[in-house]
Order: C-alpha cells, then sequence, then structure tokens
C-alpha cells in the first residue's frame, strides 16, 4: 500500500531498463491471450538508471495487463518500447502527471501502447485513483501502484487514450541521480 503515496521504501540500484523490459517480457507471452501480439521495440544502449527494479518490473507488469484486458479476445497488438529523451516540465502537456521532484533534463521512458478499447473522459480522470475500475474482476489497484512508484522515482507518466482508439502509456524515469531529503 505505501507504493500508493510514492513513500514506499526503494531498493535503489543502477537499473538497465532493457533488462528489466526484457525479462519481463518473457513472462508477460504467457500473461496475455494468444491473440494478441507482443512488440518489443527496445532502445540500445540506454543509460542506467537510479531505480528500484522490482517496481519497475512491477510497473511493466500492471502496464501490460491492462493493455491486455483491453485488447481482450480481439485481434490486437500490445507494443513495448523503450528509449531515451531530454524533457522539461514545460514541454510535459496535460495528458502528463508530473512528480514534485521531476527535474528537467535526460530521462528514459518505457512506452506500452495497445489496440485495445481505450477510455473514455472519466475513465481518463479517474484512472489512477485507488480502487477505481471498470472490470468485472478488477479491484482498480495497478495505475495508483504504478503512479507511487513513478512518483517515488521523481518520473512522469503521460497517458494517452480515446474509446475505440486504444491506449498508450507513457512512464519517464530520470537517468541523472535522484535528490532526496534524507529520512
Ligand atoms: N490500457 C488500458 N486500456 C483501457 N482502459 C484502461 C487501460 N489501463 C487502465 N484502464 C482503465 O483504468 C481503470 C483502472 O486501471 P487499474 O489498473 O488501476 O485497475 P484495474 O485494471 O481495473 O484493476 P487491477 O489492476 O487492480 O486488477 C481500468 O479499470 C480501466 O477502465
Ligand atoms: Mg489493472
Amino acid at each position: 500500500m505505501l507504493d500508493y503515496a510514492g513513500t514506499g521504501r526503494m531498493v535503489e540500484a543502477q537499473v538497465n531498463l532493457n533488462a528489466v523490459a526484457s525479462e519481463v517480457a518473457s513472462l508477460l507471452d504467457d500473461m496475455i491471450p494468444k491473440r494478441t501480439r507482443l512488440k518489443l521495440l527496445f532502445t540500445d544502449g540506454l543509460p542506467a538508471i537510479e531505480a528500484d527494479s522490482s517496481q519497475i518490473r512491477q510497473v511493466l507488469v500492471n502496464l501490460v495487463m491492462n493493455a491486455a484486458e483491453a485488447v481482450g479476445d480481439q485481434e490486437g497488438m500490445i507494443c513495448v518500447a523503450t528509449g531515451m529523451t531530454n524533457v522539461s516540465r514545460r514541454s510535459l502537456d496535460g495528458t502528463f502527471v508530473v512528480s514534485r521532484g521531476f527535474v528537467d533534463g535526460p530521462h528514459v521512458f518505457l512506452e506500452v501502447a495497445d489496440t485495445g478499447a481505450g477510455m473514455d473522459g472519466e475513465t481518463r480522470e479517474r484512472v489512477f485513483e485507488p480502487f477505481f475500475s471498470t472490470k468485472f474482476t478488477g479491484r482498480g489497484l495497478g495505475m495508483a501502484a504504478v503512479l507511487g512508484i513513478v512518483r517515488g522515482h521523481h518520473g512522469a507518466i503521460g497517458i494517452e487514450s480515446e474509446s475505440g482508439r486504444g491506449t498508450t502509456v507513457r512512464v519517464l524515469l530520470p537517468v541523472e541521480a535522484i535528490q532526496r531529503d534524507e529520512s
């Protein structure tokens, strides 16, 4: 539960995002329906980030689970991409939630895009709310946890989604060491 406030204890190390993502990808193949194609687009040579690798794993699993559930039994595609980008807070549009500790500069990104059902306006607004779910079986904790983890890493998260048009979630994580107040 601590993840939700972004104050949970983190186990920080130098983390290679591609290594974490390819490790998770091998598990994901079993988690997604057979008619859903999983495409991986990793950018080589990403700099290591200071992160909690198990939390980054959790982010990816939660995002891909949502993508798979959005595609459902239809034919569809989920694309997991990594890369690097230089971002400033000002350059991030209104679809992004930006951590208080966000610092302009180089970030790696993790993107999960799906061709699934997409979200309507209300869902887009409430997607990070704990216990908000539109699913019969959902608990509504997946995206709340993702946001907490992003905040813990002083990153940002953006969602583009429209009903019937699929969803793209992009997580930005700082390359440079996270400045923390010791507590
Ligand atoms: N990729 C997506 N496509 C369409 N809707 C999504 C997507 N990701 C999240 N949502 C919407 O946001 C809601 C909240 O997502 P979240 O992951 O927090 O909860 P959940 O998936 O319903 O339940 P849980 O993750 O706890 O099993 C979902 O119920 C769904 O309506
Ligand atoms: Mg979920």
